[in-house]
């Protein structure tokens, strides 16, 4: 059974580091390396109704044998809890707990459970240690990954959060056996956006043809085979990591991270968040920044052909519905958080796995990118 490790440093100007520990059935092992991670002696675990009956035994039988006290905390599922309600519901917890400063909170489950229970941990009592178990694709390549965390509200996604660094993330692929495959490509869709992004994010010692490995693993990867998806998950973490180190609060080179993002968030703001998923609608919104790399003449019709290609061969072949409209999908991206000084930001493919950002996409460049999407 391999376990590896990725060494996250925060930035270049902190000294500070985390690991991810990646492996498969390693929950058992938990407790030992959060002692070695962190002094906290009490633990607040929390995860949701779907996730915690899953992997209950094998995490507190853990925990119980390394010495720890601990209570879980167990949420409603789904992204429309992501909220102000649920946070206080576990500030209330922690402090009826009595989770003291030098203890921690334990977030066990998807991105959604690692956004809310690490803006809780950022936020109470200033800070306690923070401790990341994904379980999720996405959220063992992504959102686990990088430090931010964050709550919705009425006024969209993500907009209240923090910076705020776990002291271990720690991921077990064999969780990822029950996850149903529309969340798996959730994942995927990440995954592939590395792919895309690869030379650009400047990992040292990289071969860069992350983008081979995935077509020449993709049974594989879906049939969740043991070395590949470790190394998978390794390498994505390896790749946010680094560019995370470049530019922790997303002044520069994070943005390359959204490749795709621009128009999937749009697509998923205006089908309410409902129906369409954020995997599928970063699949659609990299075809189309693909189509528009193609319109400026960034790339050859080669590559244009391949990466789509790629993305249809994972599975990913979705289509904007027929009922949303151009004029809407333009006004979101105006609103969009990636919008700088008047115009929409756009990530696009300069060459194979390479990325610049452009803010001279024009309204007809992009209305022609989502004719082709539908
Ligand atoms: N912080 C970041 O940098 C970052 C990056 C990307 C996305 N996000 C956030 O992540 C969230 C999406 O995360 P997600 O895709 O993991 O969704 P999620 O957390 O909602 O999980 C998806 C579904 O899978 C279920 N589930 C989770 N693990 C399971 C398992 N092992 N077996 C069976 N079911 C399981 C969950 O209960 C849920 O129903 C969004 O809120 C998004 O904003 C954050």
């Amino acid at each position: 059974m391999s376990i590896e490790t990725v060494n996250v440093e925060i930035s270049a100007n902190e000294p500070t580091s985390y690991p991810i520990i990646i492996g498969n059935n390693i929950l058992k092992d938990i407790g030992n390396t959060i002692k070695q991670s962190s002094k906290a002696k009490k633990l607040l675990i929390v995860s949701n109704k779907t996730i915690y009956p899953l992997f209950k035994e094998e995490i507190t039988s853990s925990l119980e044998q390394a010495g720890f006290k601990f209570e879980a905390l167990i949420l409603e599922d789904g992204e429309k809890y992501k909220n102000i309600d649920s946070l206080q519901i576990i500030w209330t917890k922690a402090l009826e707990y009595k989770l003291e400063r030098k203890d921690a909170i334990v977030a066990l489950g998807g991105g959604v459970v690692g956004d809310i229970s690490g803006f809780a941990a950022a936020s109470y009592l200033r800070g306690i240690d923070f401790i990341q178990v994904p379980t999720t694709l996405l959220a063992q390549v992504d959102s686990s990954v990088g430090g931010k965390v964050a709550i919705n509200n009425d006024f969209g996604k993500n907009l209240i959060g923090a910076f705020y660094q776990p002291k271990l993330v720690y991921a077990d692929i064999k969780t990822l056996k029950t996850l149903p495959e529309r969340e798996l490509k959730v994942g995927l869709a990440e995954i592939l956006k590395y792919g895309f992004i690869e030379k650009t994010c400047q990992l040292k010692g990289s071969q860069n043809n992350f983008i081979e490995f995935l077509q020449n693993n993709k049974d594989k990867i879906y049939s969740l085979n043991e070395d590949t998806v470790i190394n998978l998950v390794k390498h994505c973490c390896k790749l946010k990591a680094v560019v995370v180190n470049q530019d922790e609060k997303e002044a520069g080179l994070r943005v390359i991270l959204n490749f795709g993002h621009t128009i999937g968030h749009a697509i998923e703001k205006c089908s309410n968040y409902q129906g369409i998923n954020h995997g599928e609608a970063v699949a659609i919104g990299m075809k189309g920044v693909f189509s528009i790399a193609l319109q400026k003449g960034l790339i050859c019709e080669d590559y244009y052909n391949e990466s789509i290609n790629l993305i249809n061969e994972y599975k990913l072949n979705y289509k904007i519905p027929e009922s949303m409209s151009t004029k809407s999908l333009l006004e979101a991206m105006s609103l969009d958080k990636k919008i700088q000084s008047g115009n929409v930001r756009f990530v696009l493919s300069t060459n194979t796995a390479e990325v610049s950002i452009f803010n001279d996409v024009t309204d007809e460049q992009v209305t022609k990118s989502l004719a082709s999407l539908k």
